[in-house]
């Protein structure tokens, strides 16, 4: 097995976690970019981006000669037994999947099977509107390779479903892995690779394989979306949600997880892969209420979070807010889809100035906006002489932020939160005023 070499296309959160998994179970990995920095940087021992965990990892596996980075596609490719497709598809302005670089790493792999004499199997992970594979990748490599599918290359969907953040724990550890395969052989062969992995296997078509990542986002999203519309009401009964979603959650039908409310959701996946797959119903003639409301839920919910702010405080104008958090969730710099935006231009459109934190996603977020944000070195500099604390994602730093340390620092101690980052009761015990999406006490 540990003959088996792997080249990754692709060096972001996807590819290198997947190489790192693969190179972690015994097998050679080169994961590639286009960027020269990134390849280097990955030689040196050290990941591209931040991701909890994936320091060590890739020290230690570039260290044994098991994880390597390169520029050059084809190079990578000739040099292994399996590629993995792991190349973004950012959306493009009409919502659907741009996939240039699907069509660019495509050519390249096919470039690089031209001269091969051995079976070779492609395995596309990226995520990828259904028929792309069939009708896009499967026609390219054929054409540019001059070789032909199932006789002298392999064809295989599998979707990755890891969360950044958590993103070495499942690679490492995922709950199940999708192989939409093109025939047995390419299928048993992909299975082959993950067998020390020990969690559920689903054989399946390739189309099936593409389409259960966009219905397993899409139903993600549209648990936060529920528990979000839920949050509104709950506020106006003066209810707490939280403890909504908890008797919700404990139906073993539905589990607890993806029920927390807040400012909605953002990312890379979630708000693009929701537009993508709408988008393609539509195309193909199919009306989509309901993955068009999770999207509508998602954009009321910053705004209704600078509602409350307004409501806290009486009207923004002139007045300070501290916004904690710029990435999109905790523990990545990742500011794509951040609500940490809308949050921001909303309290800036009713005349707020912003002082702004994060741990990591500050020089992220700076391209996102002119708005003249203040950006602090740390929490307490935002927090001092601040009207209202604003929290968009919910860091452990910022967590434990004690309610004695908002009494100190913020001119009156106001917290409007975004996350249900803080237990309200204890907050509101020592005298902070603590409202939030979802609380029951509204202002
Ligand atoms: C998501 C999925 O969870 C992964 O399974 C999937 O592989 C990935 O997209 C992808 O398609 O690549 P990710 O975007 O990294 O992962 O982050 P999540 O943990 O899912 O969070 C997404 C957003 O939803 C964040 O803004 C988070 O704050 C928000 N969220 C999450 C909520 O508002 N409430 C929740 O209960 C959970």
């Amino acid at each position: 097995m540990g003959d088996i070499r792997i080249a990754v296309i692709g060096m972001g959160y996807v590819g290198l976690t997947s190489g790192v998994a693969f190179a972690k179970h015994g097998f050679k990995s080169v994961c590639t970019t286009t960027t020269p920095t990134k390849a280097e940087k990955l030689n040196r021992g050290t990941p591209p981006f931040y991701e909890p965990g994936l320091g060590e990892l890739v020290k230690d596996l570039v260290n044994k000669g098991t994880l390597s980075g390169s520029i050059d596609n084809i190079k990578a490719v000739k040099e292994s037994d399996i590629t993995f497709i792991c190349v973004g598809t950012p959306s493009l302005p009409d919502g659907s999947a741009d996939l240039s670089y699907i069509v660019a790493s495509t050519k390249d792999i096919a470039q690089a099977l031209k001269g091969h004499k051995s079976y070779h199997l492609v395995v596309a992970k990226s995520t990828i509107p259904p028929r792309t594979t069939e009708d896009l990748i499967l026609p390219l490599l054929e054409k540019y390779s001059g070789k032909k599918v199932g006789l002298d290359f392999g064809l295989c969907m599998n979707p990755e479903f890891l969360r950044q953040g958590q993103a070495v724990h499942d690679s490492l550890y995922p709950d199940r892995i999708v192989i939409g395969e093109y025939d047995k052989k390419s299928g048993d062969l992909l299975e082959n690779i993950y067998k020390n992995f020990t969690c559920p296997k689903l054989h399946c078509g390739i189309r099936e394989a593409e389409l259960i990542k966009y219905a397993a986002n899409s139903l993600l999203a549209l648990k936060i979306s529920f528990a979000n519309e839920f949050a509104r009401i709950s506020e106006k009964l003066k209810v707490d949600v939280y403890k909504v979603m908890e008797g919700v959650g404990y139906d073993f039908r539905i589990n607890p997880k993806f029920l927390d409310a807040g400012c909605g959701f953002g990312g890379s996946c979630f708000p693009k892969d929701v537009n993508a797959i709408k988008v393609l119903a539509n195309k193909v003639g199919v009306n989509t209420p309901l993955l068009d409301a999770i999207l509508t839920t998602n954009q009321i919910q910053p705004n209704h979070l600078v509602e409350l702010t307004k409501k806290a405080i009486g009207e923004l104008k002139g007045k300070t807010v501290a916004l904690l958090g710029l990435s999109f969730k905790p523990n990545t710099e990742d500011t794509r889809g951040t609500r940490a935006l809308p949050i921001i231009k909303k309290l800036y459109e009713e005349g707020a100035k912003v002082k702004v934190y994060d741990p990591k996603a500050t020089e992220n977020f700076r391209p996102l906006t002119n708005l003249p944000l203040e950006y602090c070195e740390d929490w307490k500099e935002a927090l001092q002489n601040a009207d209202v604390a604003v929290i968009q994602s919910d860091w452990e730093e910022i967590r434990n932020i004690t309610p004695e340390t908002f009494k100190k620092l913020l001119k009156k101690p106001v917290i409007v939160d975004g996350r249900r980052t803080y237990d309200p009761t204890e907050m509101e015990s020592i005298g902070v005023k603590y409202y939030g999406i979802g609380w029951k006490n509204q202002p």
